[in-house]
């Protein structure tokens, strides 16, 4: 009796080492080619295109080197508002009037009808374009009637209006 119990627990160990064996083999089977088979479909979803090409910026900012300087070559919060320069405002904004002297505006690059102004400083030209002018030469609308414009970029037209005319 004894002895046949004891056959008895040999065989059930041994039977189920094997069982544990053969389930161990399947597993590890079944999980090495995981690898493989990841590598594959994620070939096939993201194409031939490498991991530099699909992490680039949508979009990138270039400030020339001349304007910025040796700034920051990335500047974000200049990229959430644009500032535009003296040229672009002015020729968006105040070329209507000041290229060709509409409305008794003063010419750009006229120094005759410049002199005068500029001598009045360069702070009352940029109230008078910042608020507007109702003179004797005629209206100038406050920031040449685009209220959308910034002081700071009204200001930078009236520099480069100055600049051309004296
Ligand atoms: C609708 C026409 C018009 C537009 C647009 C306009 N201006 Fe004028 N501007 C005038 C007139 C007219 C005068 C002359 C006013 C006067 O002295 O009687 C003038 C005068 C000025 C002067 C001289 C002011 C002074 O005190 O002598 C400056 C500086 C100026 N404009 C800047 C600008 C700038 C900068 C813009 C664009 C943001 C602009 N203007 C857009 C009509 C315009």
């Amino acid at each position: 009796m004894a002895k046949k119990s004891y056959t008895m627990h040999v065989a059930m160990i041994l039977g189920s080492s094997a069982a544990l064996l053969v389930f161990i083999f399947l597993l590890v089977a079944h999980h090495r080619e995981i690898p493989d088979r990841v590598r594959l479909d994620r070939g096939a979803l993201l194409g031939s295109s490498s991991v530099a090409e699909r992490i680039k910026p949508v979009g990138e900012i270039a400030f020339a080197a001349a304007e910025t300087g040796p700034a920051p070559a990335k500047n974000t919060a200049a990229a959430a508002t644009p500032v535009r320069d003296g040229q672009q405002v002015y020729q968006a904004a105040c070329i209507a009037c000041h290229d060709a002297g509409i409305a008794g505006a003063p010419k750009v690059g006229d120094r005759s009808q410049w002199a005068k102004r500029i001598a009045k400083g360069l702070d009352a030209l940029y109230a008078s374009a910042v608020n507007g002018v109702n003179g004797s030469a005629g209206v100038m609308p406050a920031k040449g009637g685009n209220a959308a414009l910034s002081s700071a970029e009204v200001k930078a037209a009236v520099d480069y209006m100055v600049a051309r005319s004296k």
